[in-house]
């Protein structure tokens, strides 16, 4: 193991030899120094920044969204931060929602933003399970599904490619038509079962979300788009019954949630300075989510494939299709290095994705705005938690959490803490050329001074 690469602790100062011996680590070593007083360890959280924590969990576990963190850990840090009513929550970044249900169930005002629609209508949806009595979807949907067999089938996204093998026909046929029976239904009960109809989308495919991509699985057996729906209908209802599992008082304070674009806020109409934010980029990781949410783009909010392209290259840019800007460059000096690095070693073998670096560079160009609007929109001393974990490319070591970190005391944050929730390993390919060492899975505090 190189342990310039994963000082944890340094306790040498760095000095001219340092710099002499050991110039293509420099930067990154200054910043772990930098950093080290104030980076400690957890692993208890580990498993809490993960969506395994909603697995169980009433509402929560009806959408399975890979991405998301737990309940608990939202819970977990709105404890720690001192977080009440008086309060008001905000997720940038809010996929399935995770923080605005928190935020919804422990009386909080709460405001979230996803660029994708996915994201969006989950966050809006799955709060209002809350509001609607035990058995009243049960019955609408069992009316509903006697529609099904003369229902005519809606229009979907079919020029995307992987709608032309990704269900067998009858399911393709049986969705399309399902889709009919639930654009007739009324609110919030058409919200409520689309939400469930998504979420049968995957398990009725022979793909499975995977990592970066969408993986094709044609040998996979796979149910009925309506037994699937049968099954999660009852789900919801015993969550119903469950609902103390999540120690609601039975106030439902709906968040509010936007699709926007966090780096630029200015359209977005806040009721007040939000005092906290808890959240969780998309990570330097190549992963693309309108791959991964392709199908569910495809059945419910886009029309054809250029519209799936045009939130491709509209979502932050953390994957390697990202398209370049005019302008972008390096917004800090650890980047620098590893794109030199990476350079160096590109002349010596060519790098396996020559995008990376331009990605690399998108990706903190991106962040970097994304940190100067949350510094301008947030009331004074507002705490910003976020998760976020580090990347290698080519053996390069990307610590994101201190860059990012950087990025924000730059901006005028104040660096509280950073905490490391998890070391993650590593793809075997990079395992079998560069050894293994883990990867920090961070949570970084900033405070607005
Ligand atoms: C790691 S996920 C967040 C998961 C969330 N913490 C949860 O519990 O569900 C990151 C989210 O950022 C969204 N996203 C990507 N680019 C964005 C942008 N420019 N503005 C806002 N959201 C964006 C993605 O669609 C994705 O849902």
């Amino acid at each position: 193991m190189n342990s310039n690469q994963y000082p944890l602790f340094i306790s040498k100062n760095i000095t001219q030899s340092d710099k002499k011996i050991n110039t293509n680590n420099f930067y990154r070593n200054n910043l772990e120094k930098k950093y080290t007083p104030i980076i400690e360890e957890n692993l208890k959280i580990g498993s809490l920044v993960s969506y395994q924590g909603n697995k169980n969990l009433p509402i929560l576990r009806l959408f399975r969204y890979k991405e998301a963190f737990s309940y608990q850990f939202v819970k977990d840090f709105f404890n720690k931060y001192g977080i009440t009513p008086k309060d008001y929550v905000f997720d940038p970044f809010c996929g399935m929602g995770t923080t605005l249900f928190t935020s919804c169930v422990s009386g909080i005002q709460s405001i979230g933003i996803d660029r994708l629609p996915t994201g969006v209508f989950i966050s809006e949806t799955l709060p209002k399970i809350l509001t609607i009595q035990p058995n009243t979807i049960t019955e609408i949907y069992e009316q509903a599904k006697l529609l099904l067999e003369n229902a005519a089938e809606a229009q979907v996204a079919e020029d995307v490619r992987i709608m032309k093998i990704a269900f067998p026909p009858k399911n393709l046929t049986e969705l399309k038509q399902w889709k009919t029976i639930i654009q007739n239904l009324e609110n919030p009960y058409k919200e409520i079962i689309d939400l469930l109809y998504l979420s049968v989308i995957e398990p009725a495919s022979f793909t499975a979300k995977d990592g970066q991509f969408l993986r094709y699985l044609p040998n996979r057996e796979v149910a009925t788009p309506t037994e699937l729906l049968d099954r999660k209908v009852k789900e919801l209802e015993q969550d119903l019954l469950n609902l103390k599992t999540l120690a609601w008082d039975r106030n439902v304070l709906l968040p509010k949630v936007c699709q926007g674009d966090t780096r630029d806020l200015s359209s977005i109409s806040f009721e007040k300075e939000p005092t906290f934010i808890l959240t969780s980029p998309p990570y330097a990781n190549r992963y693309d989510y309108t791959r991964s949410y392709s199908l569910e783009l495809c059945f419910n909010f886009i029309q054809n494939f250029d519209e799936l392209k045009a939130l491709r290259f509209g979502i932050l840019r953390s994957h390697i299709e990202a398209k370049e800007h005019e302008g972008d460059s390096s917004v800090h000096e650890a980047l620098t290095e590893i794109l030199q690095n990476l350079e160096e070693k590109n002349q010596i073998k060519k790098l396996n994705n020559n995008r990376i670096p331009i990605m690399l560079i998108a990706y903190f160009v991106d962040m970097q705005k994304v940190i100067k609007e949350w510094y301008r929109v947030c009331a004074k001393n507002a705490t910003v938690v976020m998760v976020v974990d580090n990347v290698r490319f080519e053996g390069e070591h990307v610590p994101v959490d201190l860059i990012l970190s950087d990025l924000a005391e730059q901006a005028g944050f104040e660096v509280e803490k950073i905490i490391v929730a998890r070391y993650k390993g590593n793809s075997s390919q990079q395992m079998g050329k560069y050894g293994r060492f883990p990867v920090r899975e961070s949570i970084t505090i900033w405070r607005k001074k």
